[in-house]
């Protein structure tokens, strides 16, 4: 666990408590607390009566809790019906807001455009119907590997609208992965781009797909490439469809139906601590209501007034609730963004706040890290007065880089919203709520109305609000509209990762440390498990130890997550070499971690690899990645008495 501390700077205030101003308009209210206090269920309903329903449900949830033959997946509005893609798309214009901007696009090499609701509904019909003709049906998986543009959102939707499952994958993997997902999933269509725009240059996309599928055994019929780049594509005809000659052919008028509020609107996967990634289920009326009731409160958004910003890629969890279905469910304007924040310059994000007058902007502490680096002058250089709130999510955000955030970029005066969640809780949790909390640089503060979580002891012990600030275990100990309902295929991974740790009470282990500060609120530390941390994004050490020996000339690998000042962790990996590895030289410490970027994706990549005789194990045989991690910050080896050879650090020392 990396500790982050409460004390303030000198002169630094220890909380920023809102404005009156500020206040006197927020969505949010502490009444908020006291209602979902006194009726959780009844909270949950009225913040599901926001969304349109078919049908309405009979109760509000079925959870089996810790029965003796629980499965853990709960039912929310139960019998409801709606459809997600009305809710977040024709609901919008049947009320008169057709003309409203839906998204602000903003592509990488100077391309923009504008989508207003009236036109995003004519696109996902047209998808919608060109799918239905296709022959893919409710149930049916669909991969979507795309980069940041419009038809990526478009592809999503019309996937919610027919009742397909989508699983999106981010377009960093690589094709290895992508098949990996695909397989798992069973998809029947995969829906891509010819390339991706690179800091100017055009990537090939629709070749990884190719790739992906040269080994026969998929399930795919059909890939959809939407044009982007205009580079050459391998084409396979019967097969290969472009986006432009189909769906953009097809009809805009399209009716559709609901479908239950269990319905399973996607699959999303993420790395745990061992094994294949896990695909993260998620359903329809308990998740929307959960991203857009967020969405609502936690960043103060106000429908046809605000310009909100997400940075995330959808290839995420915060792009899928963050940037496509609570926003949307919203009637947000938004910035979807395709590039890098220094493509062409380190101006970008600054330049785009200012060009659309972003008020809301949502983005992760590496980032804020980053802009640190670059210098206060530069975003000092443009008007960012148009921004009132500021979000932070992927891992916790130092106190410094807080600081740094809502001076430089909110004018000391916007509020910082740090949200924490994960994949599998599919909308945020925990955040202060803007106008109501006298936020904490650095903390999460507290679960937002209508949501529970503990800090508790390895016994499930709850540690004393405000007691003695020890270190503890995050757990969520009532369900929660949002959560997952499953890992696509694996009900049994599912009990033993989240549920087994605290069967006896049925709480969700969260993966996470914690701890209350003397004021009773919440610290979140980061992950207690072997799921590394790197710039946000989620890597198991398990994964790239298993790359790095996928690897001819590597015998063994052991992989940690090394404290870094900009990407918060970054990957340190000790490889052993085979005899027959010959001599072990920079170029094959680069051969390896081009490997891992190949083999997983780019951002995967170690940041460093020693070459060592020994790796340090147990007599059972386990690698001690306590040990390793000292090695790798620096740091005086912990307690190497249950090394087989201790000796074995001599080496590891020397060889780094
Ligand atoms: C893990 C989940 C949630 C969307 C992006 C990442 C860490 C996330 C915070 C925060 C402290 C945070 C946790 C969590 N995390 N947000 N505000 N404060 N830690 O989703 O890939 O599923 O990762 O990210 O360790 O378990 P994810």
């Amino acid at each position: 666990m990396t500790g982050t501390s409460t004390e303030p700077a000198d002169n630094m205030p220890a909380t920023y408590p809102p404005s009156a101003d500020f206040a006197a308009t927020a969505n949010a209210g502490e009444e908020l607390y006291e209602q979902a206090n006194a009726d959780r269920l009844g909270f949950w309903a009225e913040q599901a009566s926001r969304l349109h329903w078919s049908k309405p449900w009979s109760s509000v949830l079925d959870w089996p809790g810790n029965a003796p033959d629980s499965d853990y997946v709960a039912k929310w509005f139960v019998d409801g019906e709606l459809n997600v893609a009305y809710n977040c798309v024709d609901r919008h214009v049947e009320e008169g807001h057709g003309d409203q901007i839906a998204i602000y696009w903003e592509g990488e090499p100077g391309d923009s455009r504008e989508i207003t609701y009236a036109q995003l509904r004519a696109e996902v019909c047209q998808a919608a119907n060109y799918l239905t003709e296709l022959g893919l049906r409710s149930g049916d998986r669909v991969a979507i590997y795309m980069p940041m543009v419009p038809e990526a959102i478009v592809a999503m939707l019309a996937c919610a609208r027919l009742g397909l499952t989508h699983s999106v994958v981010f377009a960093g993997f690589s094709p290895a992965a992508l098949r990996q997902r695909v397989d798992d999933a069973n998809a029947k269509l995969v829906i891509t781009t010819d390339g991706q725009w690179r800091r100017g240059k055009a990537a090939p996309l629709k070749d990884g797909v190719d790739e992906a599928l040269s080994q026969p055994g998929h399930s795919v019929e059909h890939v959809m490439v939407v044009r982007r780049c205009g580079n050459d594509v391998p084409w396979t005809d019967g097969r290969d469809l472009w986006w432009h000659d189909t769906v953009a052919k097809a009809s805009d008028e399209h009716s559709c139906t609901g479908f239950d509020a269990e319905h399973p609107l996607f699959i999303l996967y993420t790395s745990g601590t061992t094994g294949k990634p896990k695909g993260i289920v998620h359903t329809s009326g308990g998740y929307l209501t959960q991203t857009a009731y967020t969405h609502h409160y936690v960043f103060d958004h106000k429908p046809g007034v605000d310009v909100y910003w997400c940075t995330a890629d959808i290839g995420w969890v915060t792009g899928h609730s963050y940037i496509v279905y609570g926003p949307l469910a919203n009637r947000a304007t938004q910035v979807v963004y395709e590039g890098t924040p220094n493509f062409p310059d380190e101006h970008r994000h600054w330049n785009i706040i200012e060009k659309y007058k972003v008020s809301i902007y949502y983005t992760a502490p590496t980032l804020v890290r980053t802009f640190m680096k670059w210098g206060h002058q530069i975003p000092a250089s443009h008007d960012l007065s148009s921004i009132r709130v500021l979000g932070s999510v992927g891992e916790p955000i130092n106190p410094e880089a807080w600081r740094w955030y809502r001076k430089h970029i909110g004018a000391d005066s916007a509020p910082i919203v740090d949200t924490w969640w994960q994949t599998e809780t599919g909308a945020i949790m925990m955040s202060p709520l803007p106008g109501v909390t006298a936020a904490k640089p650095g903390a999460a503060m507290a679960a937002l109305p209508g949501i529970s979580a503990k800090i508790v002891d390895e016994e499930g012990n709850e540690f004393e609000r405000g007691g003695t600030e020890a270190n503890g275990y995050l757990v969520l100990d009532e369900p929660w509209p949002a959560m997952l309902r499953g890992i696509w295929g694996n009900p049994q991974r599912y009990k033993e990762t989240y549920w087994d740790k605290y069967s006896a009470q049925g709480w969700y282990f969260a993966g996470d440390g914690a701890r209350y500060d003397e004021d009773g609120d919440m610290w979140v530390l980061g992950r207690v498990d072997d799921v590394m941390n790197v710039s946000g994004h989620r890597i198991s050490t398990s994964e790239v130890e298993s790359a790095l020996v996928g690897h001819h000339k590597v015998a063994e690998a052991a992989v940690v997550g090394a404290s870094d000042e900009t990407t918060g962790q970054g990957i340190v990996a000790f490889v052993i070499l085979k005899s027959s590895a010959g001599e072990a030289a920079d170029s094959l410490v680069n051969e390896l971690k081009a490997h891992v970027s190949r083999d997983i994706s780019p951002i995967a990549k170690p940041r460093e690899i020693h070459i060592v005789p020994e790796l340090p194990k147990t007599r059972s045989g386990k690698i001690m990645r306590r040990l390793l991690r000292d090695v790798a910050e620096g740091r005086e080896l912990g307690d190497t008495s249950t090394l087989v050879d201790p000796k074995v650090f001599e080496a590891i020392s020397a060889a780094k």
